[in-house]
């Protein structure tokens, strides 16, 4: 049906037989694989980042916000331009959700000045996304974090390969940050697998916890039962199922080895979308002329000006068989959320003027072309 779609998984002959070699294991929950994913996700990240491969983000959101002992009566101060998960898990807990705004229309990154602003005695956590692959103020928001005492949580669905650079960290991968991070390996991102996730801590004892809650609290697995490891087992605490399983570990491992060079080709795509946009005056393009460190290019997000109806231009780019998308619609318009939560001005601005143009690492230039031709058109047609 599209002449570009908006993303397409990175695989080839590697992927399929890391599965065949999982499925013709015959064992596919959790075991061998995933811890093998584990430790290449930790010795990739460095910093002592200890990881626990789980069913998706949005489950290590929840388990962070779980082990950081966040309930009813507490509010986390969470990202205004994110994936709805990071509001809905901490609704889950009991604990309200105080959105921070964005930074200024260049820079979509939570703005530390505002998450400042909206510390009140209730405040126990701060969530931040780094939007796109593209750093938040690290050296801000940490130190913010320290200075009042509060659990930072990094929602890094969006980060592998991305990295910070700033005054005390040259090239520190994003999720060695917080106290805890989750990571995303939905069948759209840079890591792909279908569904699965990593949630990471550099704290031995919060680590032990999350393992509990991965597994409803049990000292064992079935795997260490089928090795004849253990015959029974005990729960120390309530926990729940957030277990991810050996075929997505499998695809994990790979698709990890392949970043890097995944990476680089959504770079060379974006540069190519930079020199085709350049001058189109509906459109603006956030981060495209500063960073704080090595984005990975997650998605290509663009800002169509006030006069434009975003709504024709999709439609008039879906009839020249582009897909493409929108990231995100403003929380505040969704009905669980309407009167629930404060305003983000800015945030919301974006909101209703984003527009996602495709991006993937086999894209061609000419793929590009068809795109931005049929932008430019769409926008000519309304002028
Ligand atoms: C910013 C952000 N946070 C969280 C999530 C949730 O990830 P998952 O689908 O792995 O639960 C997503 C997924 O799209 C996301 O984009």
């Amino acid at each position: 049906m599209w002449k570009v779609q908006l993303h397409k998984i990175n695989y080839d002959e590697r992927e399929y037989q890391a599965v065949k070699e999982v499925l013709d294991s015959g064992w596919i929950t959790i075991s061998q694989k995933t811890q093998d994913f584990e430790a290449a996700f930790s010795a990739f990240l460095g910093y002592d980042a200890q990881c626990l491969a789980v069913s998706n983000a949005t489950a290590a959101l929840h388990m962070a916000l779980l082990v950081c002992g966040i309930g009813g009566g507490d509010e986390v101060i969470t990202p205004s331009l994110t994936f709805i998960a990071d509001q809905n898990v901490t609704q889950m807990t009991g604990a309200e959700n105080v959105l921070a705004d964005i930074t200024s229309m260049e820079d979509w990154s939570m703005d530390p000045d505002d998450i400042e602003s909206k510390i009140t005695p209730k405040t126990k956590a701060v969530m931040i996304v780094h939007y796109a692959g593209y750093a938040c103020d690290m050296e801000r928001i940490s130190a913010l974090c320290k200075q009042h005492n509060l659990l930072l949580i990094e929602d890094c669905a969006h980060t592998p390969g991305a990295d910070y650079c700033g005054p005390s960290a040259q090239g520190r991968p994003l999720g060695t940050f917080g106290d805890v991070s989750a990571f995303s390996f939905f069948g759209n991102k840079n890591i792909a697998v279908g569904e699965g996730g990593m949630v990471v801590t550099r704290n031995q004892e919060v680590f032990n916890k999350l393992k509990g809650l991965r597994s409803h609290g049990m000292s064992v697995l079935s795997f260490d039962r089928f090795k004849g490891r253990a015959v029974s087992y005990d729960v120390s605490a309530p926990g729940l199922n957030y277990r991810i399983h050996e075929i997505s570990s499998a695809l994990g491992l790979v698709q990890l080895q392949k970043l890097e060079s995944a990476n680089n080709k959504r770079k060379e795509i974006v540069e190519y979308y930079y020199e085709r946009l350049d001058g189109v005056s509906s459109v603006s393009i956030p981060y495209r002329h500063f960073s704080r460190g090595k984005p990975n290019y997650h998605i290509m997000p663009v800002l169509l000006s006030e006069s434009t109806d975003r709504s024709a231009v999709i439609e008039s780019m879906k009839q020249d068989g582009v897909q493409t998308s929108i990231h995100y619609p403003a929380i505040q318009n969704f009905s669980a959320y309407k009167d629930k939560v404060n305003k983000t001005p800015k945030a919301e601005y974006v909101c209703a003027r984003e527009l996602t143009l495709p991006l993937y690492p086999a894209m061609m230039k000419s793929d590009v072309d068809i795109v931005c031709d049929a932008l430019i058109k769409a926008l000519n047609k309304k002028e």
